[in-house]
């Protein structure tokens, strides 16, 4: 074996590492955003049939997966190429790993221009900018607003008439005050974020911070690296998640948010969200590229694989349902509306969010550390997966493999982080590079790798040899896990692979 493979200190530290890979920006934005409008938007209830159906996928789906994907990893003890070709020796396999080789290092591109952002957000944060709304947005903005929204072009008369009506409207110099603010939070945060993304010279500087940062941990290695660093980073994102959880829950009206959460309304159950919510479970968990594979391949043969995926899928769910809570909470409490689509929403929804709150400036420090974490560990398992590879298969050391990879990723980064400024007119498809990678990654290749690593584990890996790496379950457990991974995942994420190239599950 090559002596340059490391190995998780304990089980725990396994576990809060991968934990650290799944939580990430897909539970602190993407959950809530999904099942905020899976919800309606404003209706409550609609959002827990989301929810239900998500706990549903992971159970029967995501955590077959994952214990394949883990148990794959620990019997080849290499990186995804080399794991399949270990295991089947002259077959076509290896080709999954090269996908996933290739699908991480995409996704690790684009995923770092969003986690560089939460960098430049905690700095936001720390000097207070959001709060400048009063004083940075003049009265025309809001006027044009005004007329923005009840759709009149604001050179107009009726414009002028609109917005009279709008001022007129609020009888109450309280109540008109409160409007006001309301406009000018709405304009504040999402001018600030459009002019971060005009420049170029901050995109492409922050992904190269946040890809150092990341490319120093794995330099670390296993684990006096990523298990160090989770061992840290993690425990830390849980309690500042509880002290805003804690902070929502004692806000008046804030405890609704349990009712939308937790209460399915079955009527709102569809096709659609039945895929969106297990397209999101899988990307959630990082299934479907190798992550967990890798990172099982340095898991002790002694440690019980099946225990180990439950933890990770719960810690990460728990995550997940907290931020919902953290954000649905603070909505329910001040009656306000996330507006708009996409990635943005978590830098111009959360700090109007937060600045409806005492105490606002500190806690969208908090909230901008904390996706920063959980952006950390996930991109770290993400370069950890190209670097084995490296190290692995091209008997590079662990030094140059890392500087390699995270060199070539961050060139791949560079047209993403561009995508937004200079190169936002080039587009294929009617998509920008960063649309691009993220498009087919999560909709194409996340999902064909998915149904290839179950139908791996389920058909390829002889009876014996699953028995053999989930010794700690009964008979009966092993078979129900096989009956998964053989039909009903590779299935299930078959119907979603289909959903999103139809355009109909749309996130
Ligand atoms: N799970 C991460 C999140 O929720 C992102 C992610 C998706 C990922 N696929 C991955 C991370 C594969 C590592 C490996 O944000």
């Amino acid at each position: 074996m090559n002596g340059e493979r490391g190995a998780w200190a304990g089980r725990l530290g396994f576990i809060l590492a991968a934990a650290g890979s799944a939580v990430g920006l897909g539970n602190l934005w993407k959950f809530p955003y999904l099942a905020y409008k899976a919800g309606g938007e404003a209706e409550w209830h609609g959002a827990g049939a989301f929810v239900f159906v998500y706990l549903l996928a992971v159970a029967l789906v995501c955590i077959p997966v994952m214990i394949a994907e883990i148990m794959i990893g620990r019997r080849g003890r290499r990186n995804p190429v080399g794991a399949f070709r270990v295991l089947r020796p002259g077959s076509k396999w290896p080709l999954v790993g090269y996908l996933g080789v290739l699908t991480g290092s995409l996704i690790l591109a684009y995923y770092s221009v969003v986690a560089g952002w939460t960098v430049e957000y905690i700095y936001k944060a720390a000097i207070a900018e959001f709060s400048r709304y009063e004083v940075e947005v003049t009265d025309e903005e809001v006027r044009r607003r005004v007329c923005e929204e009840a759709k009149v072009k604001p050179e107009t008369k009726d414009c002028d008439r609109k917005y009279e009506e709008f001022l007129s409207s609020h009888k109450d110099p309280e109540d008109l005050a409160r409007a006001l603010k309301e406009k000018r939070l709405e304009i504040y945060p999402d001018r600030l974020f459009h002019a971060f993304l005009a420049s170029p010279v901050k995109q492409v500087g922050f992904l190269f911070v946040f890809m150092a940062i990341t490319a120093a941990i794995v330099l670390g290695g296993v684990s006096s690296g990523i298990e160090r660093w989770s061992r840290i980073l993690m425990p830390l994102l849980y309690v500042m998640l509880l002290g805003l959880v804690v902070r929502v829950a004692t806000l008046p009206g804030g405890l609704k948010a349990l009712d939308s959460l937790f209460v399915p309304d079955f009527s709102r159950l569809d096709l659609d969200l039945l895929l969106l919510a297990l397209g999101q479970a899988f990307f959630s968990l990082s299934l479907g590229m190798g992550a967990m594979l890798t990172y099982g391949s340095y898991l002790s043969p002694k440690e019980r694989i099946s225990s180990s995926a439950f933890a990770i899928a719960g810690l990460d769910t728990l995550v997940a349902l907290m931020a919902a809570f953290v954000i649905f909470g603070a909505i329910s409490s001040y009656g306000l509306s996330i507006r708009g689509a996409g990635i943005g929403n978590l830098f111009t929804a959360v700090p109007v969010i937060f600045l409806h709150m005492p105490g606002g400036t500190f806690l969208t420090i908090v909230f901008y550390v904390l996706a920063a974490f959980a952006a950390l560990t996930s991109t770290v398992s993400l370069l950890e997966v190209a670097s084995a590879y490296l190290i692995d298969e091209h008997r590079i050391s662990r030094p140059r493999a890392v500087i390699l990879a995270a060199s070539v990723i961050f060139a791949l980064g560079v047209p993403c982080a561009l995508s937004f400024n200079l190169l936002s007119d080039f587009k294929v498809l009617g998509l920008t590079c960063f649309d691009i990678f993220d498009y087919t990654t999560s909709n194409l290749a996340l999902p064909a790798g998915g149904i290839l690593i179950s139908l791996f584990a389920g058909w390829m890996l002889r009876r014996e040899e699953q028995i053999e790496e989930l010794f700690e379950v009964p008979g009966w457990a092993v078979s129900l896990w096989r009956f998964s991974v053989r039909f009903v995942a590779p299935l299930a994420i078959f119907a979603v692979l289909v959903g999103l190239l139809l355009g109909r599950v749309v996130g």
